[in-house]
């Protein structure tokens, strides 16, 4: 097990080794790697086919492959301040039996899995491809012992997680209240979710693929507030940590 700081600084230092896992997951050689990732945000956004999609989740099962992984690794390596700051929340409040709902990449996830406050981390994500990814990480970092991937949380067959981290999530579900009221169900009095959300396609509609319909966003706050209450942390204003009303 590693100590806080330490993991912090494998982060800013090499982002836990993501350019070289990268490249030998996706064989891409060293100097295809930076056109690959300076592309990656544009790509993304070029795929979303619009209001064509009925379904948001078949964005992420059918339709974007491996193009996630090199739009959240060109994120989580140019916002390295923020993502560490993502970091050191979790830090502050994971242990136990930690639920990554939606984890991407595998940062937060395998940050947790280096923690020796967290038993085990149950990785879910929709997109295939992300969590070979991951799973593949998480054996070169020699965490996967405490990491298991998940399409659904109902897979993982946990009925208690001690703490829920989904980042940068809940605007990409098609009903994101329903989301955290399944968070409620499976979170104890002293469990902490730590959750934040987006609801902006953006300026230049750079980001199709997130929710930001009125009525989906008035009801998950509604949902949100008679269900949760937040715990404040001083670390960073825009992920939140929540324990559950009752
Ligand atoms: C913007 S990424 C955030 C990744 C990671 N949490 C982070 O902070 O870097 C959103 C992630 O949610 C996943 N996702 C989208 N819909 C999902 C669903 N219904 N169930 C599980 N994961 C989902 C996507 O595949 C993607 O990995």
């Amino acid at each position: 097990m590693k100590n806080n700081n330490f993991i912090l600084k494998e982060f800013l230092d090499n982002a836990f080794n993501l350019k070289s896992h990268l490249m030998e997951f996706l064989s891409i050689e060293e100097c295809d790697l930076d056109g690959f990732l300076a592309n990656a945000k544009i790509n993304l956004a070029n795929l979303h086919p619009g209001d064509a999609l009925s379904d948001v989740s078949d964005f992420y099962t059918k339709i974007v492959g491996d193009r996630h992984l090199a739009d959240l690794a060109a994120w989580h390596i140019t916002s390295k301040d923020y993502i560490t700051d993502t970091l050191k929340l979790q830090q502050r409040f994971s242990r136990d039996l930690v639920l990554d709902f939606g984890g991407g990449i595998g940062t937060h996830a395998l940050a947790n899995a280096m923690s020796s406050k967290v038993e085990h981390v149950f990785f879910v994500d929709i997109n295939e491809t992300n969590r070979n990814f991951v799973e593949y990480r998480a054996k070169e970092l020699g965490v996967e012992k405490k990491i298991t991937f998940f399409k659904s949380i109902e897979d993982a067959q946990i009925s208690k997680f001690d703490t829920i981290v989904c980042l940068d999530v809940l605007e990409h579900l098609a009903d994101p209240a329903s989301q955290i009221e399944i968070f409620k169900e499976i979170m104890d009095c002293n469990s902490i979710a730590l959750l934040n959300w987006y609801f902006y396609k953006g300026e230049k509609n750079e980001y199709p693929f997130h929710i930001d319909d009125n009525q989906i966003i008035e009801n998950f706050f509604k949902t949100m507030q008679s269900n949760f209450l937040e715990v404040f942390h001083p670390i960073l204003i825009t992920a939140r940590a929540y324990k559950k009303i009752r």
